[in-house]
């Protein structure tokens, strides 16, 4: 471990840091803008100049190109350090455009920060500045080439990092560029990370182009509800609209990363047709009204059929606070069902993961990424959990072998588009036949991926065989949290539910309920905040929060239980609200179509109508650890015994 002294402070760090890493590891900035902490060094910048005082190096050096060695004493606030930053930074703006105040980037530029912050202000150059041609980069990302700075963080990410091939650098010297060889949208699954990683304007997201500046936003700590893998997020939102999320670092999830579909996914949070009032049987009406239609309906069916044709019906996509009161409900009501997965297969699923998975053969993103060996079976990584696919790339590129085995068909789950996704995996595999075939007794770190299927039980005994750990994906941000409370409580899911009994009711929260069923039941009662078919089709609608609208708790596919915290107020986003609704033509504290609250406060509510007396806890029992959980971190991940492995 070398020790160095920076700015008279001592710092000791692992062998192999940088100059730059050694200085950031207490406190001290080092402007930068092609080293990032994901993509390591480049040497293009040349801004991170510092003072080599003393030591085995002497002089001016480039602190994240240099290795942190003993006795090195490193100041950063020498005179010609500084003299020589000031003088990149003041090259690096000869051609970037002096438009700060009406750059879309403006306030979350590193570029413009480093230049305050150096104290360049004064333009000398008098010439001509370089200008480029922006391309059509699709939908969702903005170019603005006259930007660059030539930092080459964009086309590391996007091919070496990402394997993306439709992205590149162009020209040369004074003339390079980076962009595609012809407009068109980027291919790359990941392409959104460019908008995070460029330093300065040059990539865009043109989902939120010009609609606020960096502060103007209400942002908090968040997790991704697009899929199993609780990739960590900043949503960023304005006037009650989702307008862009950002990736947030979690070394054992996500890194620094997110997919695009983690990242542009989301305009249903601001869908006009969301249900933001309560309706019984597409009426506007109040709270109360609602509430008091929905016990009556409740005791109606009870009377009539009987209690147990009621079921009650969660979804993976629930958060673990209301999934954790579902059973009261189920409890107060007398209903015969008690519903966590809509689908028999995903319930069977999640329950084998929950029971199988232990703390030690759980597989984090990061185990992925270190693994030498690793097998993928019955699984569309890059459809159901594409930050997968980009894990085990960093593997494969650390020489780790993939292995792909084949179902019968020769290939594996086909995607929703009809290809077969796994042709455009962003890394090479070998394709064999059978688990048996893959030598894991050679493997140090050998993980196994699965995707839910028929090789299930194939897969558990191969990996307690060979040791490997195991990564499951499954359907929901929440399936893992849901497959415990169904085994806590003894649920089974709606498909068995309709199978066995006859059900003519249901209370749905947050789930979607098959079509073909809909028209059968004499009762669909529904807490939700998309516009669904059984939001379209229920005789009752309680409008819930979206995750950003609200604090909630997901646990993902490995067990690990993280905190999501309320990023905007619920209410119809101010951009097109009808002028009749704004501004408000008489005082009033309500926001307009802010009617809607967390599902676990609707389901609190409806428990204490149905005659309940006790003060209800969230978290209560086993989940009593998941209280003081924090937003930030790396989140809990969950004990064997918590995960119901005794
Ligand atoms: Fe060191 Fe760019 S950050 S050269």
């Amino acid at each position: 471990m070398p020790k160095l002294i920076i700015d008279n402070i001592p710092v000791e760090v692992t062998q192999g840091k940088t100059v730059l890493e050694a200085a950031k590891s207490v406190g001290i900035t080092i402007p930068h803008f092609c080293w990032h902490p994901a993509l390591g060094k480049a040497g293009a910048c040349r801004v991170c100049a510092v003072k080599m005082v003393d030591g085995p190096v002497k002089g001016i050096q480039m602190s994240c190109m240099l290795e942190a060695q003993d006795g090195m004493v490193v100041s950063t606030t020498d005179a010609e350090a500084m003299a020589m930053r000031k003088q990149v930074i003041e090259w690096l703006m000869i051609n970037h455009p002096h438009d700060c105040p009406v750059c879309d980037e403006g306030g979350e530029c590193q570029l413009q920060d480093y230049t305050i912050a150096g104290g360049h202000g004064l333009r000398r150059y008098t010439g001509k500045k370089r200008t480029h041609v922006n391309q059509y980069l699709g939908p969702h990302i903005e170019h603005e080439m006259n930007r660059c700075i030539q930092c080459y963080r964009c086309v590391r990410f996007y091919q070496e990092f990402a394997g993306g091939t439709d992205f590149g650098v162009m020209g040369s010297a004074g003339r390079i560029y980076y962009g595609r060889v012809a407009d068109g949208p980027l291919e790359s699954p990941f392409a959104g990370n460019l908008v995070d990683i460029c330093p300065t304007g040059v990539f865009t997201d043109k989902t939120a182009r010009f609609r606020a500046r960096y502060w103007d936003y209400d942002m908090a700590p968040s997790v991704c509800p697009h899929c199993s893998l609780g990739c960590n997020t900043v949503p960023a939102a304005r006037y009650r609209e989702l307008l862009k999320v950002i990736a947030r670092q979690n070394d054992a999830v996500n890194g620094w990363f997110l997919c695009d579909k983690g990242r542009f996914t989301n305009s249903a949070v601001n869908a006009p047709e969301r249900p933001r009032v309560p309706l019984i049987d597409g009426r506007q009406v109040a709270w109360e009204e609602a509430l008091a239609a929905l016990l009556l309906r409740i005791r109606e069916i009870g009377t009539e059929y009987g209690a147990e044709s009621l079921a009650i019906v969660g979804s993976s996509g629930l958060s673990m606070e209301a999934a954790s009161l579902l059973h009261l409900l189920h409890e107060k009501t007398g209903a015969g069902s008690l519903c966590y997965f809509v689908d028999a297969g995903e319930a069977q699923q999640s329950a084998t993961v929950t029971a199988c998975l232990n703390e030690q053969a759980s597989a984090s993103m990061a185990d992925i990424q270190a693994a030498d060996l690793i097998a993928l079976v019955e699984c569309d990584l890059l459809q159901d959990g594409p930050m997968m696919a980009l894990a085990v790339r960093q593997a494969w590129r650390r020489g780790a072998k993939i292995s792909l085995v084949e179902d019968a068909a020769g290939t594996v789950a086909q995607n929703d588009n009809g290809l077969n996704s796994t042709d455009k995996l962003p890394f090479e595999v070998e394709r064999v036949a059978s688990l048996i075939d893959i030598p894991f007794a050679d493997a140090a770190h050998p993980v196994i991926i699965f995707g839910g299927g028929d090789k299930m039980s194939e897969v558990m005994a191969e990996a307690g065989k060979t040791g490997a750990k195991l990564a499951c994906l499954l359907g929901g941000p929440n399936s893992f949290g849901a497959a415990l409370l169904a085994k806590e409580y003894g649920a089974i899911s709606l498909a068995e539910a309709v199978a066995d009994k006859k059900v003519r009711a249901v209370v749905s929260v947050e789930a979607d309920i098959p079509p073909e069923l809909l028209p059968k039941l004499v009762v669909v009662a529904t807490l939700d905040w998309r516009n669904t078919e059984t939001v379209k089709a229920a005789h009752i609608v309680l409008p819930t929060t979206a995750w950003v609208e609200m604090d909630g708790t997901y646990i993902n596919n490995e067990g690990r239980a993280q905190r999501f915290k309320k990023v905007m107020q619920p209410g119809l986003p101010i951009k097109g609200l009808n002028p009749s609704l704004h501004p408000p033509r008489e005082h009033t504290p309500l926001v307009p179509g802010g009617q809607s609250r967390p599902a676990w406060e609707i389901l609190v509510d409806i428990v204490h109508r149905l005659g309940s007396e006790e003060d209800i806890q969230l978290f209560a029992g086993q989940w009593q650890r998941l209280r003081d959980l924090d937003a930030t971190g790396n989140g809990l991940l969950l004990t064997d015994i918590e995960r119901g492995i005794k």
